[in-house]
């Protein structure tokens, strides 16, 4: 990610700061309607979760300037996801639940640049989770 991209992801989450837990219950609503089948993975109160999601997106933010410790974080939370039954294909789902979720929030705000700037960040923690926690051959 280029310095610019951090930039505008970090300025665009810090628009949401005083609608944190309501734009991540968003988030999961739009979840659980495009992809129902990942409604069942989630066993705690869907609030509780939301205040996490939102906290985990902050410390990734802050600590963007400090891959190996970004790494080492995101390894352990994709290990701990292999074991709540999150699948591959999920992380797709997911990305595009925060994409819509981001783009109805912030609306004029989430330019085509801060867009890009937020795939990219997606994607590189999908990808750091995923390599931690390949899917195990008998839940393939
Ligand atoms: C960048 C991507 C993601 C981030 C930052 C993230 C973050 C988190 C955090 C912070 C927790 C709290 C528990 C913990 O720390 O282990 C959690 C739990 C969970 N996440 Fe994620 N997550 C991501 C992707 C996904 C995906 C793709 C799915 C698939 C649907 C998913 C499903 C779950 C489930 C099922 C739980 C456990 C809920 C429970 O205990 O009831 N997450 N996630």
């Amino acid at each position: 990610m280029t310095p610019q991209d951090i930039a505008l992801v970090r300025s665009s989450f810090a628009q949401l700061h005083r609608r944190k837990i309501e734009t991540a219950c968003l988030f999961y609503e739009r979840l659980f309607t495009t992809t129902p089948s990942t409604r069942v993975l989630f066993k705690t109160d869907i609030q509780g979760q939301a205040a996490k999601l939102m906290e985990t997106l902050t410390v990734a933010l802050a600590m963007l300037n400090d891959p190996g410790g970004l790494n080492v974080l995101l390894a352990r939370l994709g290990e701990r996801h292999r074991n709540y039954g999150v699948r591959p294909e999920h992380y797709e789902a997911v990305r595009s639940a925060l994409l819509w979720t981001l783009e109805t929030s912030l609306g004029r705000d989430f330019t085509v640049q801060t867009r890009a700037a937020w795939t990219e960040l997606y994607d590189q923690m999908a990808k750091t989770m995923l390599a931690a926690a390949p899917p195990s051959r008998q839940s393939a």
